[in-house]
């Protein structure tokens, strides 16, 4: 059996019309801000009335990737004030292009391979949330996207942060199905947590059914074009994107990651 993986397509920028980690992202980080705005008892925009001045929102964007990116663009379109964090230095600039604060903590900037974060330390892990805590506190909402390729991930806030937001506050974890960023996400569930919400939906680009399927047909499409010439499948294992998405291929695991997950014992 040969097999191919949506998610093992190398981001290069050949390959990003069949990249559907980046399509599925976006309309992530697109429906998180949504799915905190509706769930939020406060006005995004500042709102000047005769009744009074209201001051927008705070939102903060931990994990500025492509859904982070999207959830930025998106509160920043809906009137509110964002700031945002990644361990990625090089994303400080798309961060500022859109109109957020990017927030720099006095920590050893860590980037790993092909533009991904790396697995940090616990001890980086600790630092990091004890610096971005007061951050963490001043915000009405946050919204965690933090992830490491084929980890667990990390772990942002913890329930002691939490504690220390304002009642009414709301937070969405996109990494629920991955572990969480939030100590206290529920997969698959909303929790509060005096007065603070948690939501921890699974899948979201699920909830956005018509353009995110429609995307990710394209993506599969494109993928599929690449791999067939004149109608039939011809496999070139020196092209990248080929060589970078199979799994498995003349009775092998080829693809290096899974090879060393399918040798893992289990637990
Ligand atoms: N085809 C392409 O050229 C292409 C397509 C999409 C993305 N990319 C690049 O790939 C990279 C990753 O994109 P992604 O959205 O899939 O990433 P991802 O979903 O793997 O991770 C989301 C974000 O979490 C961040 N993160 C990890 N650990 C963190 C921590 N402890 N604290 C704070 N943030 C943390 C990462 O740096 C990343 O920005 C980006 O550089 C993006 O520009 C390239």
């Amino acid at each position: 059996m040969t097999a191919f993986s949506l998610e093992l397509v190398p981001r290069i920028s050949r390959a990003q019309s069949m990249d559907a980690l980046s399509s599925q992202a976006s309309a992530a980080g697109y429906k998180a801000v949504l799915m905190a705005a509706g769930r939020l008892g406060k006005f995004f925009p500042m709102m000047m009335t005769a009744a009074g001045t209201i001051p927008p929102a705070r939102v903060l964007v931990m994990g500025a990737g492509v859904a982070g990116l999207q959830a930025i663009a998106t509160a920043r379109r809906l009137g509110a004030v964002v700031s945002a964090y990644d361990v990625r230095p090089a994303v400080k600039e798309e961060v500022q292009s859109l109109g957020a604060t990017f927030i720099e903590l006095a920590l050893e900037t860590q980037e790993g391979e092909g533009g991904y974060a790396k697995e940090q330390s616990e001890e980086f892990l600790r630092k990091q949330r004890e610096l971005i805590g007061e951050h963490v506190a001043k915000s009405d909402v946050v919204i965690t996207t933090a992830a490491v390729p084929g980890r667990r991930a990390p772990l942002l806030v913890t329930g002691e942060m939490v504690k220390g937001m304002r009642p009414g506050s709301v937070i969405v974890d996109l990494a629920a199905d991955t572990g969480g960023n939030v100590e206290l996400t529920k997969a698959g569930a909303d929790v509060e947590v005096g007065g603070v919400t948690i939501i921890g939906t699974r899948n979201v680009p699920s909830t956005m059914p018509l353009h995110a399927s429609q995307l990710y047909a394209r993506n599969v499409a494109n993928l599929l074009l690449h791999l067939v010439k004149d109608g039939a499948i011809v496999l070139d294992f020196d092209d990248e994107i080929t060589k970078g998405s199979c799994v498995t291929h003349d009775g092998e695991i080829v693809n290096e990651r899974a090879k060393q997950m399918a040798a893992a014992p289990t637990k």
